[in-house]
């Protein structure tokens, strides 16, 4: 059996290290004098964006922007292109969560290209190399994008959620920093949490896993397992295994894919603004039921060699961190469109069991009722 996928994309360097942002500049001179450094408001607040500003070399010149908050949508990316593009840099940082790691990592990447970024959602196949190095620091466990080609953007106008990906895309240093997780509020720490275990299942589940993103998939399975609740009741200690188990799930998934969870998160979470991570955990019982046949094997392996029992574990999770089924008793307006996208989704592709609009319905249903 084959254990590497085809082609495996990973970022050209990664420093895991307590303390290791606040050497960002120096690490990314490397790819020159002028940096730009994308950030989220609460890295601003706590006064870390002033610390690694102010860590720069003397010959160095990095200006902050900032993400007003919100999912990352197509407007905040070309806001930041047209702020590269007015002032070019050397490099691009994004220090913060998914939201801003996507955004910079969209922007970056389409900083010369010549639409605006929703029509490369529509045209994927016109996105071309990028030419301005990235740098991801993420400050909160979850997304993994900072070990991904991919963007997820929303386009507001659309009312759509939807990635851009190219492989120039991946960030070239990532900095694995659990200092930067500290005061991330509870809420954040669960939603963050949930994405990152549900895409380590999914990626283990894929029916494109190979041996090596299985092992990678299996790895953040355990860390997470073990992680989550200390994280979210603040233990500091177990920042470090938690961002280092969403940069393992992060590396699956982009070679793996996801599933039916992921399939049905985007286009619920682009209408009912409701956590990307929470979504995904309050879809999952629905796609397990779906899924058993289909990975049987796959459930009994972890229960009985690792000790996790997804379904009861994701239940107890929601319980502890009190989070309710956002969708519970609400209705679709356009359950079509809902089901079109699903269906349509790379996610869904490599769900292990074969999805109809018909089963989409009927996960709905369930989901929904
Ligand atoms: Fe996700």
């Amino acid at each position: 059996m084959k254990i590497l996928p085809e082609s495996l994309y990973l970022p050209q360097k990664t420093v895991s290290r307590k303390g290791a942002a606040l050497e960002l500049p120096l690490l990314a001179r490397q790819f020159g004098r002028r940096g730009l450094l994308a950030h989220g408001n609460s890295l601003q607040s706590s006064g870390t964006l002033d610390r690694i500003l102010s860590a720069a070399p003397d010959d160095m010149i990095v200006r902050a922007w900032r993400h007003s908050g919100g999912e990352p949508s197509v407007d905040a990316a070309d806001a930041l292109r047209a702020a590269l593009k007015a002032d070019p840099p050397d490099w691009v940082a994004a220090v913060g969560g998914g939201s801003v790691i996507d955004l910079a990592k969209a922007a970056a990447g389409l900083a010369d290209a010549p639409e605006k970024t929703a029509y490369y959602q529509r045209h994927q196949k016109e996105v071309t190399a990028s030419e301005i190095p990235l740098v991801a620091a993420p400050s909160t466990a979850g997304t993994g994008s900072e070990a991904t080609p991919v963007s997820v953007l929303t386009d507001p106008e659309r009312v759509l959620k939807q990635s851009i990906r190219h492989n120039s895309h991946i960030p070239r240093l990532v900095i694995l920093d659990p200092d930067l997780l500290i005061g991330c509020p509870p809420a954040t720490v669960a939603a963050a949490g949930l994405d990152a275990f549900v895409q380590a299942f999914e990626s283990y589940t894929s029916r494109h896993a190979t041996p090596f993103t299985r092992n990678l998939s299996e790895l953040a399975l355990q860390r997470i397992a073990n992680s989550l609740l200390p994280l979210y009741l603040q233990e500091q200690e177990a920042a470090s295994e938690m961002l280092e188990a969403s940069y393992l799930a992060g590396i699956a998934l982009c070679h793996a894919r996801l599933g039916v969870v992921h399939g049905l998160a985007h286009p619920l979470g682009a209408r009912f603004n409701v956590a990307h991570g929470l979504a995904c955990a309050c879809c999952l019982p629905a796609a397990l039921a779906f899924n058993r046949p289909a990975i049987q094997p796959d459930l009994h392996e972890l229960k009985n060699r690792l000790g996790i029992d997804v379904e009861a574990l994701v239940a107890q999770w929601l319980g502890a961190m009190r989070l309710d089924n956002p969708f519970k008793g609400r209705r679709i307006a356009d359950p079509e469109e809902v089901i079109r996208e699903t269906l349509a989704s790379g996610s869904t592709a490599a769900n292990p069991r074969p999805v109809s609009a018909a089963d989409a319905q009927s996960l709905l249903e369930t989901i929904f009722c």
